[in-house]
């Protein structure tokens, strides 16, 4: 892949929107620090200047249906969770495409799609993914690194990593999973590889129907992931009462 590095921009995904149409498919921007660095569901997204992973990926998939985008999120989720495996980390996919590692957020994602008819023009995949940052702001839920999870896992300080190199390692998964597409959009086993992945699979645990679902208050109750469907990716979710019900992303809530 062709990447850029600078020191310091507004936002990666940004950066790529505003020079996508001069650019090739699989072209990089990836920053020390970013000003207005953007999260999921308008929030934003803080990271440390020069430890962290902060970059876009230019995608322009050849024959990729609008309506199965989702492979592009299970290409980046699984090509992370798979880096991470190299480095002996437990890393799972938390739907839609954050990367979890045990029960803490170590790397999240904000795509952005343009369509042309039914077909996937260009995709803007926004990675953010923490590596040496050791302090998180309180407001954070459950924050971890690449090297605070190494020390988890060692029980021994560790030196920092370099993210230049880290960036080279991660983009060499993703790029291995994304350069199997074939000329129908497909990706053999990424559909399976993802739903093994998946954070919390077959695990009894608590969620939250939203608003956007019930229509009203938000409600609690405990499920069992037991897949994503195919090509509309909601998460399927088992209640205890033996019903399957599909949701969309705004749709349930993880409770943490
Ligand atoms: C999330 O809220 O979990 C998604 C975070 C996505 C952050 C990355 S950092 C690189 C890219 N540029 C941005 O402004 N956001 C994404």
């Amino acid at each position: 892949m062709n990447i850029r590095w600078l020191k310091i921009t507004d936002s990666t995904n940004l950066e790529a929107w505003r020079n996508k149409d001069s650019c090739d498919d699989m072209t990089v921007w990836a920053a020390e620090y970013q000003t207005e660095g953007r999260g999921q569901r308008g929030s934003r997204w803080e990271s440390e200047a020069g430890n962290n992973l902060m970059f876009s990926i230019l995608f322009r998939p050849k024959g990729l249906r609008a309506g199965s985008q989702f492979t592009m999120s299970r290409i980046c989720a699984v090509g992370t969770a798979l880096y991470l495996r190299d480095k002996g980390l437990e890393a799972r996919v938390k739907w839609p495409n954050d990367v979890y590692v045990g029960d803490r957020k170590i790397c999240g994602m904000l795509l952005e799609n343009t369509l042309k008819g039914d077909m996937l023009a260009d995709c803007i995949a926004g990675i953010g993914l923490n590596v040496n940052q050791r302090i998180f702001s309180p407001e954070l839920p459950n924050p971890t690194s690449v090297l605070l999870e190494t020390e988890r896992l060692c029980g021994k300080a560790a030196g920092s990593l370099d993210i230049h190199q880290e960036l080279e390692l991660l983009l060499d998964r993703i790029g291995t999973l994304y350069s199997a597409m074939g000329p129908d959009g497909r990706v053999p086993g990424i559909d399976s590889g993802y739903e093994e992945m998946l954070y919390r699979l077959g695990v009894s645990a608590e969620y939250e129907e939203t608003e956007y679902f019930t229509g009203g208050e938000a409600v609690r109750f405990t499920g069992r992931i037991v897949g994503v469907e195919r090509e509309t990716a909601r998460l399927v979710v088992e209640h205890e009462d033996g019903r399957r019900v599909k949701y969309y992303f705004k749709e349930i809530r993880y409770v943490l």
